[in-house]
């Protein structure tokens, strides 16, 4: 087994540029606390960190620290993180301000009797920020609130039916869960879903549930797994507003990974959706668990009548923290820089599968792209390339949108196309 190496120390935030492994990465500790976590965990790691849909041993399985726009596995192995833990991480690991803000709410405890006033202070940053929203509720996860939106829907329209774009992801809920365990044909009887894009599908099921829509869902562009990210078309979301207004439907805006990636406002302005209620959460506090929904005046009443709690959900300290991540979102304009490093990351990305003889095909916003190889409807050829990538120390996932973060310095992304050079260099294709 090889000795684990210190390549930064998170208490004294001092980075140090990660070593030059030898090829192969070595994940022989992952894969060994895997096997002990397979006897007591059911499937090992569950979810969509699953290691069960890459290349067996291509990548690590485990965690140990991160900083900045790096982190190191089990192993010692460090990367280049293009994943940024699928979504929270906008400032970066250890992001100083952030934390300072945490730790020191956290000094003075956790999940009291009641709420503190960070609770009040960070509603009123989100109504200021989010120029639809007059209210803001919290919780911990997305799930809680796409869920709890859709309840408030119902309840302000005395409606049951929800439309939602085939093959979004809202999380594991049984009414919008992608799994398929543990699910009776009753969980869906009132959730009618439509291709992305697909105009003519969304008025046919407005025309065919007339009366009975109570909310519509959707994500600000459409990043299912397996597959190519697609933006909204301008007719679309046209339709979608048109849509709501006249059937008296709720637009119910899931901007859970987009949040204040695309826009220092919500993504509804990127696009020109005109939600009644958005729910956010993965980078709203750069890590800290919390997640938030905001809606028009005319729903108060209704969102006062659904009830919303949680044991955690008073936590002072991830409440601080999306104060401080919200604060430097504002100051520093993150969105403008994440597009701006996301375009240098896609552009030199294809420049390198052009270099190699390897056609790749780009899609989604620059701040949240996903990169594949051309014509592999097996999606085989991109794990091939990902597996290269991480070997040479540069964390991508070949079936997820990956995520750009703010602590990537153009020198990092720089440096993450060079060790790609290398990767193809190394890069044997499945026919
Ligand atoms: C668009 C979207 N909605 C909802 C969720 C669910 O969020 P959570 O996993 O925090 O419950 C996710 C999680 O990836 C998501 O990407």
């Amino acid at each position: 087994m090889r000795e684990a190496k210190v390549i930064y120390s998170v208490r004294t935030c001092v980075p140090l540029p990660p070593s030059r492994e030898p090829l192969p990465l070595n994940f022989a500790n992952s894969q060994a606390l895997f096997r002990r976590a397979a006897e007591v965990i059911p499937g090992g790691i569950y979810g969509h960190t699953t290691p069960a849909a890459t290349l067996p041993g291509a990548t690590p399985y485990y965690a140990v620290e991160g900083f900045g726009c790096r982190y190191r596995d089990l192993d010692g192995n460090t990367f280049i993180d293009f994943l940024c833990g699928y979504g929270p991480m906008l400032l970066g690991y250890h992001h100083p301000e952030v934390e300072d803000a945490a730790t020191a709410a956290r000094a003075r405890g956790a999940a009291f009797n009641h709420p503190t006033p960070l609770m009040v202070e960070l509603a009123e940053a989100l109504v200021a920020r989010i120029d639809f929203a007059d209210w803001a509720v919290f919780a911990k996860n997305g799930a809680d609130l796409t869920s709890w939106t859709v309840m408030v829907a119902r309840e302000y329209t005395g409606r049951p039916k929800i439309l939602k774009i085939r093959g979004a992801y809202h999380g594991t809920h049984a009414w919008c869960t992608l799994g398929h365990g543990g699910l009776i044909p009753e969980d869906r009887a009132h959730i009618h879903d439509f291709p992305f894009n697909d105009v003519a599908a969304l008025e046919t099921l407005f025309a065919l549930h007339r009366g009975r829509i109570a909310g519509l869902i959707l994500t600000p562009f459409h990043h299912p797994a397996f597959a190519d990210s697609e933006l909204p078309s301008p007719a679309f979301v046209a339709a979608c507003n048109r849509l709501c207004r006249e059937h008296g439907t709720l637009q119910i805006l899931d901007d859970v990974r987009c949040g204040f990636r695309l826009s220092t406002g919500g993504s509804h302005s990127v696009y020109g959706y005109t939600p009644d209620l958005s729910i956010y959460c993965k980078a709203i506090a750069n890590g800290h668990p919390l997640s938030a929904a905001v809606g028009r005046a005319a729903l108060k009443p209704a969102a006062s009548r659904v009830f919303l709690t949680g044991s955690y959900w008073n936590d002072p300290a991830p409440m601080a923290a999306a104060l401080a991540t919200l604060a430097v979102i504002e100051r520093d304009n993150i969105p403008a820089r994440l597009a701006a490093l996301g375009e240098r990351f896609v552009t030199g990305f294809l420049a390198l599968g052009e270099k190699h003889g390897v056609p790749l095909r780009a899609s989604g916003p620059p701040a949240m792209p996903y990169v594949r190889v051309a014509d592999d409807p097996s999606f085989i050829r991109t794990q091939q390339l990902c597996a290269a990538a991480v070997a040479e120390g540069v964390f991508l996932h070949p079936h997820h949108n990956w995520f750009i973060s703010a602590a990537h310095t153009e020198a990092d992304i720089d440096e993450a196309l060079q060790r790609l050079d290398t990767a193809f260099l190394n890069l044997s294709l499945s026919s």
